[in-house]
């Protein structure tokens, strides 16, 4: 059973599983991996574990924003799964779709807010069309902020960043100076988590531990955190375990104690 705390110095028992109020991560992704072989274990087509692992986004949602965590980031389609075989990309895609139409009323009702980092342009009509109905629906609501990488990669956020910074400077709203003493904060707010607080936790279902891409920029001093289990199976106390997991661990910042 997970319990919680609101004592800042309350020691962690792990029969007890007790989490700490006080150190909840304020941003946790995810990398919503493993839907093909959960499918493939279940000699399914993939598509089924692609529809598994949509609907699986719900409960981690509520699970999350129970205990206050603040921005919850799914990668849900990187630049690199263009790739796959057309069939796929498209249910994806629509699987996307059905859930934000499906989805949304809850999801505003829950007081979340919806937001997307990644090129979205690139997505299909009916995708962007919802999304831009769930941003707008959502836009004033103060409750968790669901962040969905779509079309995300890091290498093309850092050069997001990077065009912005150059068309900043070509508008005259930066001038050679500005760039050159440009610092490390300066650039983050150019990037797609712009107005984001770095991830305290990466969380990877799957058994890969890799990061294909995600957060290159944001991630220096993000905890990692891996776990065989495919998305679809991915629980709430999964979630639970990993941020027990990352309040105890010593996050240093480089400096000593
Ligand atoms: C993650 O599951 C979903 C996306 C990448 C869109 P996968 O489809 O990568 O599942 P595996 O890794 O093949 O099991
Ligand atoms: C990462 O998973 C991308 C998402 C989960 C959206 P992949 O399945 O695409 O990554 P690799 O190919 O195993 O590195
Ligand atoms: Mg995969």
């Amino acid at each position: 059973m997970w319990k919680f705390t609101t004592s800042k110095n309350s020691k962690l028992n792990p029969d007890e599983m007790v989490l700490d109020a006080d150190n909840i991560p304020c941003h946790v992704a995810v990398i919503m991996d493993g839907n093909g072989r959960w499918a493939e274990q279940r000699r399914l087509p993939r598509s089924m574990g692609h529809k598994a692992g949509v609907e699986n986004i719900n409960k981690i949602v509520r699970g999350a924003s129970d205990i206050g965590v603040k921005y919850l980031t799914l990668y849900a389609f990187s630049t690199e799964n263009w790739q796959r075989p057309n069939d796929e990309v498209s249910t994806i895609m629509k699987l996307l779709v059905e859930y934000l139409r499906k989805e949304l009323n809850n999801l505003h009702k829950n007081n979340v807010k919806v937001k997307t980092i990644g090129d979205i342009s690139k997505l299909p009509k009916p995708c962007i069309e919802v999304l831009q109905e769930s941003k707008v629906k959502t836009e004033n609501n103060t409750g968790l902020v669901l962040n969905l990488a779509l079309n995300y990669g890091g290498r093309a956020d850092i050069l997001y960043a990077f065009k912005n910074v150059f068309a900043d400077y070509k508008k005259g709203k930066l001038n050679a100076e500005d760039v050159e003493n440009l610092t490390e904060k300066d650039f983050s707010d150019y990037t797609y988590t712009a107005g984001i607080p770095d991830p305290d936790i990466i969380i990877r279902p799957s058994g890969e531990q890799r990061l294909s891409n995600f957060l290159l920029w944001q991630c220096a001093y993000s905890e990692f955190w891996y776990s065989n289990v495919m998305w679809p199976d991915f629980t709430v106390e999964y979630l639970y375990k990993a941020i027990y997991d990352y309040q105890n661990r010593d996050r240093r910042f480089g400096k000593v104690k």
